[in-house]
């Protein structure tokens, strides 16, 4: 069986329509075929500021969210991250050989520490990506399932395994990217050429997963489209309407040509009622169980625990090999 790996940061109080579509379906559509690690990363969550009573209980609550949207833990290896201390041991080698200008171009640093200047942005937000590779690296998967924004950081990870490989033998798989056609990227509703985000989409522009089904609907009601009044999928012209569809062809898993061909002549309030309803009845009962399940904290951090057992039996015998390989000399 082949092995993925994936991670969802506990930030906000609500994983997002853009994560549920973009990763989390594709992680519970991968369990059945491979061995799957599925983890929250909360070390991650700490790059910037965090409140630690609420980074806590998020933390569960992503969790539970996993599990409510379908991660089978008979099935799936599910864990915390900062429970399995080989993910930040593994981070360090792969930090000193990592080159500081490799680090300085990806993207989404740049993005980040724009917003408050390189001086407020922290070390541990410059070497995100470098986390990122060792909580891929760690599981030798062939594959790792993600939303499109994830793809540069997913590169370095190969590289990095690529280049260690190469200088002290193998010890890393070269993993890749499963990136979906559809879900892979969706845009905020009231700005739909950036992509839906907790940190930059105004709340009207988000879906939020534990929403309830009002402010759902009005939200998607609202969804900036156009003047125009036709259905198109056309992304440069018509962003907003290839939003909406792109949401629907997901969640009901018809081709975009199909639907296009479903509302000839329809207006967008037609697209918008469509999606509204198909989104409320995909996460409703998402949101009842997560709420279920964080009425029993201590089973969920009992499944945590089990997880984090799991994983590390597969993490600490790649980081025995990589300390073994860089010339660490082995405790007595
Ligand atoms: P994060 O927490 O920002 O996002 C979690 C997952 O959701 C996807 N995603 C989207 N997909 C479609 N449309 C959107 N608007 C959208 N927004 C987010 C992301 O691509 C991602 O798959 N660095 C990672 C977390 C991480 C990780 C890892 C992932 C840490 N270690 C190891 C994979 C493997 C992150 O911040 O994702």
């Amino acid at each position: 069986r082949q092995r993925v790996v994936s991670g969802m940061q506990p930030s906000g109080d609500s994983l997002h329509l853009g994560n549920y579509l973009g990763a989390l379906v594709n992680w519970v559509k991968s369990q059945d075929e491979h061995d799957a690690f599925f983890f929250i990363p909360d070390l991650h969550a700490i790059t910037v500021p965090q409140d630690p009573a609420e980074l806590r209980a998020r933390t569960r609550k992503t969790a539970a969210q996993y599990i409510a949207g379908g991660i089978d833990v008979e099935k799936s290896t599910l864990f915390v991250q900062s429970h399995v201390p080989e993910h930040a041991q593994l981070a360090w080698v792969l930090n000193c050989i990592t080159g500081f200008g490799e680090a300085s171009r990806m993207t989404q640093f740049k993005d980040k520490s724009a917003k408050g200047g390189q001086e407020a942005a922290s070390v541990g937000l410059f070497t995100y990506p470098v986390l990122m590779a060792a909580d891929i690296l760690l599981y030798q998967p062939h594959g790792v399932p993600v939303g499109d924004d994830q793809r540069q950081h997913v590169e370095l990870a190969r590289d990095l395994a690529q280049r260690f490989n190469h200088r002290y033998g193998k010890a890393f798989t070269v993993p890749q990217a499963l990136i979906q056609k559809e879900g892979a990227r969706i845009y905020d509703l009231q700005n739909p050429t950036s992509k839906m985000s907790k940190s930059a989409s105004s709340p009207n522009g988000l879906i939020n997963i534990l929403d309830d089904s009002k402010t759902v609907t009005k939200r998607i009601k609202s969804a900036v489209t156009d003047t125009d009044t036709v259905i198109a999928h056309d992304r440069a012209n018509k962003p907003g309407v290839t939003n909406l569809l792109e949401i629907l062809s997901t969640l009901t898993e018809t081709p975009i040509p199909d639907l296009v061909a479903g509302y000839e002549g329809k207006m967008y309030g037609h697209l918008k009622v469509d999606v509204a309803e198909a989104v409320v009845a995909r996460i409703e009962p998402i949101r009842t169980r997560t709420l279920e399940l964080l009425d029993d904290p201590a089973e969920l951090d009992r499944l945590l625990a089990r997880g984090a057992e799991k994983a590390r039996e597969v993490a600490s015998a790649t980081l025995a090999d990589v300390y073994d390989k860089v010339g660490f000399l082995p405790l007595a």
